[in-house]
This record gives C-alpha cells, sequence and structure tokens, in this order.
C-alpha cells in the first residue's frame, strides 16, 4: 500500500512519540480491527514494554479489556517476578469475566510468579456504598495497594463503544454525547481535546493517583480507535502508547 512508501512504521513512530511529548511510541504493523493476528502482535509488544519498565517490587495495575488480555495471556518473563504485584486499576467495571481487569492481574502474576490481589467491587458506587465499603479493613487494604501503583496499564476505548459495552442507560449514553465523549480509559471519558467530561466516584484509581503514578502504558490498536487514542494522548498522562498501524495512520492524519 502506499502509505507503506509514505511513511515507515518507525517515522509514524517518531511523529506521534514527539507530537505528543511521550517517551517511547511503538507501532506494530497491521490493523487489528480486521485481524486478529494484529491485536496478538500488540499484546506481546505490550508484554516487552511491561518487561522493560517494570523493577523490583514493583506494583503494577491493570486495566480489562480484550488489549489488555492478550498482554496478559502472552506475558512471560525469565526469571520469577517475587516481589512484584498485578493488581485491577479499578472495580467491575461491566466488563465479562474473561477481560475484567481482576482476571487480568491474575493472569499476569500467575504466569510470571508475581503476587496478586483482587478487588471485588462493582466500580460504580452511589456515595453511601463507597463511603461503607471504605470502611471495610479488606477493601481499604487492597485500595492503598492499588492507589500506591508506581505503573499502570491501560486500554483505551472508543467513548460510545464503552458506555455500550458497559450496558449503561440511554440517558447516560445521551449525557455523554451531549458532553462531547470521544474516549474512555480508566472509567473516565474524555472529549476529543482530552478533557474529562465524565467522572464518577471510584474505589480503585482515581484521576489524582494517575496523575502520580511513575509510568503510565497505554495499549491500544485498530483504525477505529485512532480519534480515541489521540483524544487520551491530548490529555496527556501516557509515557507509553503501543499501537498499530492502523490507528497510528489515523492519528498522524489528525496532526
Ligand atoms: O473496561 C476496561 C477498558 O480498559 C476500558 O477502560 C477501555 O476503554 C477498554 O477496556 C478497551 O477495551 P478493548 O481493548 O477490548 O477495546
Amino acid at each position: 500500500p502506499l502509505y507503506k512508501q509514505m511513511f515507515g512504521l518507525s517515522d509514524l513512530e517518531e511523529r506521534i512519540r514527539k507530537r505528543y511529548g511521550l517517551k517511547q511510541v511503538i507501532v506494530v504493523p497491521g490493523d487489528s480491527d480486521s485481524l486478529p493476528h494484529t491485536k496478538r502482535e500488540l499484546g506481546l509488544a505490550g508484554c516487552a514494554v511491561l518487561r522493560k519498565y517494570m523493577e523490583k517490587d514493583d506494583v503494577v495495575a491493570i486495566t480489562g479489556g480484550t488489549t489488555l488480555a492478550q498482554v496478559a495471556n502472552q506475558l512471560t518473563t525469565q526469571t520469577p517476578l517475587k516481589g512484584n504485584w498485578f493488581v485491577p486499576a479499578r472495580g467491575g467495571l461491566g466488563e465479562s469475566l474473561d477481560y475484567q481487569a481482576n482476571t487480568l492481574a491474575s493472569t499476569m502474576a500467575k504466569r510470571t510468579g508475581a503476587q496478586y490481589r483482587l478487588l471485588h467491587v462493582p466500580d460504580h458506587l452511589g456515595e453511601e456504598a463507597y463511603t461503607t465499603l471504605m470502611q471495610e479493613p479488606n477493601v481499604r487494604e487492597i485500595v492503598e495497594v492499588i492507589r500506591s501503583a508506581r505503573i499502570v496499564v491501560h486500554g483505551i476505548g472508543d467513548a460510545m463503544v464503552m458506555a455500550r459495552r458497559r450496558r449503561v442507560d440511554g440517558s447516560f449514553i445521551e449525557a455523554l454525547k451531549a458532553e462531547g465523549a470521544h474516549a474512555e480509559a480508566f472509567g473516565y471519558y474524555f472529549d476529543r481535546n482530552g478533557a474529562v467530561v465524565h467522572r464518577m466516584p471510584t474505589i480503585g484509581l482515581r484521576l489524582e493517583d494517575i496523575m502520580a503514578t511513575e509510568v503510565v502504558i497505554a495499549i491500544a490498536g485498530g483504525s477505529s480507535k485512532a480519534e480515541a487514542i489521540a483524544a487520551i494522548m491530548r490529555f496527556g498522562r501516557d509515557d507509553v502508547l503501543v499501537t498499530d498501524e492502523g490507528a497510528a495512520l489515523g492519528i498522524v492524519a489528525q496532526l
């Protein structure tokens, strides 16, 4: 195809890296919207990045989704990561079991000889339930571990796709549309410019915890996510982006 002649993958990586001031961008060939193989490659590239940034005794918080599942199910290490912890970044966000952050955190830990802790609560809670749960010593303890994460690894989704996948009600979808929600990441919805348009009290990682995390790694691909990924890059908290050619071309087209 023509674009291959116009920019190599490393040109795409460098253009996106510079534009958003990222430490590192990795673009795998292909478009995961149409090729399951590309999504697996995205997962493998995510594994390599995670290994590169992980240090002794780190706590790694991860979100759910099908892309992060490709990371979890392929993660390996040469030596067991005994002192490391994998934890879910948020409570249940309405994902099916295979793609829940809890499931992925335990898979990653088991595959690498690390430790894990789970958070067995729904993510979206009313004020009262939130206050009550936070008084539970077990919940408090795991929440403290989650909020102390040095590394966050997260997926990115299109706002409408994610709202529907979570089966939120019609009025919420209308509100999100009215607010110009374009992208979703770590339970928050963002507009095209990367401003947060919707937040809810959460048991897991809050925006302020994400701001304080040392290494934030986004893993998302597919041409249909180009706008959503660009919005999250404009939010500007990521250090590393792992994506595919389909999404990267869409992102560069918006620069
Ligand atoms: O629900 C968890 C989550 O990481 C969302 O924050 C994100 O939008 C979505 O999953 C990405 O899912 P997928 O990789 O399946 O597109």
